[in-house]
């Protein structure tokens, strides 16, 4: 496997993105965070780009001697600049900005990262400084117009350095040079596929769970489902699986999405709690109020309900490589924003130990995993659903008539997005149900009634999004729809505002 070694760069989970679509297993660790160097499980590292300058007196450094000459070695951007540095290069701040598109004017295509690269290839800059003097044994094998050493190699070694980001796709043939770097030149072989992860991890959880009884918490989306159906390939009957109505699900959710579980083969008990979650939110309105209420009652529920399964050992959990990522982070856990509800909070006196089948893999490979194990497109494909559900969508406080009004609205919206074929162009979609009431007529009667509007949004990871722009003519379609066919709702508004500044969820 390929070793990432991270600075802190924004692009840093790309590279190991762009590492596995390759087929090439790799993980990320913070550069002040790294496992000893073992040569028969590593064939390669690779150093991330950093938001820092080396030219910073309190500059992230890290001591490659363990590893320069004795395995293969990448620096990307910072780390690029970084091997310079140490070895009596000489760097500066760029004159020019060296930011976005930029083509390469010249390649050594001897190099073995250079090898089948077009003339004039488009790569990415992204950096303040520039490497003005590489060190006497490095040697430049390729240009831009504007950036001499855009990339190089130290001579007798497996060294390399590249100014650009190979990993963002406007790099064109990055893919290429990673490819080279990995393949070519660390000798990795491509076997990390969705089928060999879903074989080698069902037996190393025979091996960790054994006879052992495992609780898992299902919450209808991806990461859930797929983790249940890889632990129930292990270990069978022993995972109990339990699926909570908090009554903030969307329309029919809580059926169809039990039903689809024990399709699966899935040992699932559903356990209805509506009304417990409708008292606890009684008179809440305040947004993290709302949250820490729902989040205790499903504890409550969950915990009593965990307890009913006797000699249980373990906790099985959905969490996903990036979530791992950011709680060992060189920044260290980002600031919380929104307090997320999920699976996690159990109090410690369970004394259960955790099991996370998914810990070290990306979104898209959860979902390629879910394929080869044949799950079906409408949980794979599920736009993403916060924990707290429809109480986060409900502005104010909740109540079982308001989440009966939404429940409809949203189930018009998101049943036009699938009819017109918009669904899987949206990232994530929903409606919300606004604390204002407005004047409208219907018939010879005016009405005073409630405001809901409609939230469509692209993403990659929920991180950025912008709102996408759906056709006139399909809101039209929606908005007639609900104001005609559900009862309280007078008016329809379209949320047309990205992330940053505003959140994808309205509370
Ligand atoms: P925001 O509103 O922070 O949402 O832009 C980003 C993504 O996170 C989801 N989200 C949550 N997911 N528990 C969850 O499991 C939560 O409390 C929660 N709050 C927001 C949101 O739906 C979006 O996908």
């Amino acid at each position: 496997k390929i070793l990432i070694y991270d600075f802190g760069s924004q692009y840093t989970q790309l590279i190991a993105r762009r590492v596995r679509e390759l087929n090439v297993y790799c993980e990320i660790f913070p550069y002040n965070h790294t496992p000893r160097i073992d040569h028969t499980e590593y064939k390669g590292v690779i150093l991330s780009g950093s938001p820092h300058s080396t030219l910073e007196e309190e500059a992230p450094n890290f001591d490659v001697s363990d590893i320069r000459g004795k395995m293969p070695l990448l620096g990307v951007c910072y780390g690029a600049q970084l091997l310079a540095k140490q070895n009596g290069g000489k760097i500066e701040p760029s004159k020019i900005r060296e930011y976005g598109r930029a083509n390469l004017s010249y390649i050594n295509h001897n190099s073995p990262l250079m090898k089948g690269i077009p003339e004039d290839s488009q790569v990415w800059m992204s950096h303040g400084d520039t490497i003005l003097e590489l060190p006497e044994n490095f040697k430049v094998i390729a240009s831009t117009s504007d950036v001499n050493v855009a990339a190089y190699r130290i001579e007798g070694e497996e060294t390399f350095g590249l100014q650009f980001h190979p990993e963002v796709t406007h790099s064109t043939d990055g893919k290429m040079m990673l490819q080279d770097f990995i393949v070519g030149v660390c000798g990795c072989k491509q076997d990390w596929t969705p089928e060999s992860f879903v074989d080698s991890t069902v037996r190393e959880l025979k091996e960790k769970v054994g006879d052992d009884k495992v609780i898992l918490g299902l919450s209808g989306g991806v990461d859930s489902s797929v983790a249940a159906v890889l632990l129930h390939k292990a270990i069978g009957e022993n995972l109990h699986c339990i699926f909570v109505d908090n009554g903030l699900l969307r329309k029919d959710e809580f059926s169809s999405v039990l039903e689809s579980y024990k399709g699966m083969g899935l040992n699932v008990k559903g356990v209805n709690a509506a009304e417990e979650f409708y008292k606890e939110l009684e008179g809440v309105s305040e947004p993290e109020a709302k949250r820490k209420a729902i989040g205790k009652v499903f504890v409550d529920v969950f915990e009593r309900e965990s307890k009913l399964v006797e000699n249980a050992k373990w906790l099985g959990q959905g969490t996903i490589y990036p979530d791992v990522i950011e709680s060992v982070s060189v920044k260290g856990p980002s600031a919380t924003i929104k307090s997320h509800h999920n699976v996690g909070g159990l109090p410690d006196y369970m004394k259960l130990q955790v099991v996370e089948p998914l810990n070290t893999l990306f979104k898209d490979e959860v979902r390629a995993v879910g394929h080869t194990l044949g799950i079906d497109d409408a949980i794979l494909k599920r736009h993403p659903f916060p924990g707290p559900g429809l109480g986060i969508r409900i502005l104010g406080d909740v109540t079982a008539e308001k989440v009966a009004i939404l429940q409809e609205v949203d189930h018009i919206f998101i049943q036009g997005l699938k009819d017109h074929g918009l669904y899987n162009d949206v990232w994530q979609a929903g409606a919300i149900f606004l604390p204002v009431q407005s004047v409208g007529v219907m018939g010879d009667e005016r009405t005073y009634e409630n405001v809901v509007a409609l939230r469509a949004v692209g993403s990659l990871d929920g991180m950025t999004a912008d709102w996408i722009h759906l056709p006139y003519e399909f809101l039209a379609e929606i908005s007639n729809n609900i104001i005609n066919r559900v009862k309280g709702v007078n008016r329809v508004v379209y949320d047309i505002s990205s992330k940053p500044p505003a959140t994808i969820e309205w509370e």
